[in-house]
C-alpha cells in the first residue's frame, strides 16, 4: 500500500450539517483539530482538554470514542445522547455532526456570507 492510499483509507469523512461542508479527520486526531485544518476562520481554539466548553457539538451519526470531558459543559446524559466536546473526540467511522452553542455562532454566521461580501 502506498502511503497516499494509506492516508486516504485512514481518513474519516466528517459532514457539519449546519452548512453541508465536510473534512477529513483521522482516527488518532480530534475533530477540533480536523476541522481547524480545513482553514474556516471562526473556529474556535480553546483549551483543547474538554475544559472549556466552546467547542461543543452534537453528532448524529457515526461510531467515535471520547476522553474526558467537563461535566460542567457536558452532562452525562448530553454525552449519551451525542452532545460532545469537538477536542475530546476521535472518530472510528464517517460522522455526521451539528455544530451547537458558541461554535455554532461562528461556524454558520462565517458560512452564510459571500466572497464578495464586505459584512
Ligand atoms: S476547546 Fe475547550 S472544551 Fe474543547
Amino acid at each position: 500500500m502506498t502511503d497516499a492510499v494509506r492516508d486516504e483509507a485512514q481518513n474519516f469523512v466528517i459532514t457539519i450539517e449546519n452548512t453541508g461542508e465536510s473534512f477529513k479527520c483521522q482516527p488518532d486526531r480530534h475533530l477540533l483539530s480536523a476541522m481547524s485544518r480545513m482553514g474556516k476562520k471562526g473556529i474556535p481554539s480553546g483549551c483543547q482538554g474538554g475544559g472549556c466548553g466552546v467547542c461543543k457539538i452534537q453528532i448524529n451519526s457515526g461510531v467515535y470514542d471520547t476522553k474526558k470531558m467537563s461535566r460542567a459543559h457536558v452532562s452525562a446524559d448530553e454525552e449519551a445522547s451525542g452532545s460532545v466536546l469537538a477536542c475530546r473526540v476521535f472518530p472510528r467511522s464517517d460522522l455526521s455532526l451539528s455544530v451547537i452553542g458558541k461554535l455554532q455562532k461562528n461556524i454558520v454566521k462565517k458560512s452564510t456570507k459571500t466572497p464578495w461580501s464586505t459584512s
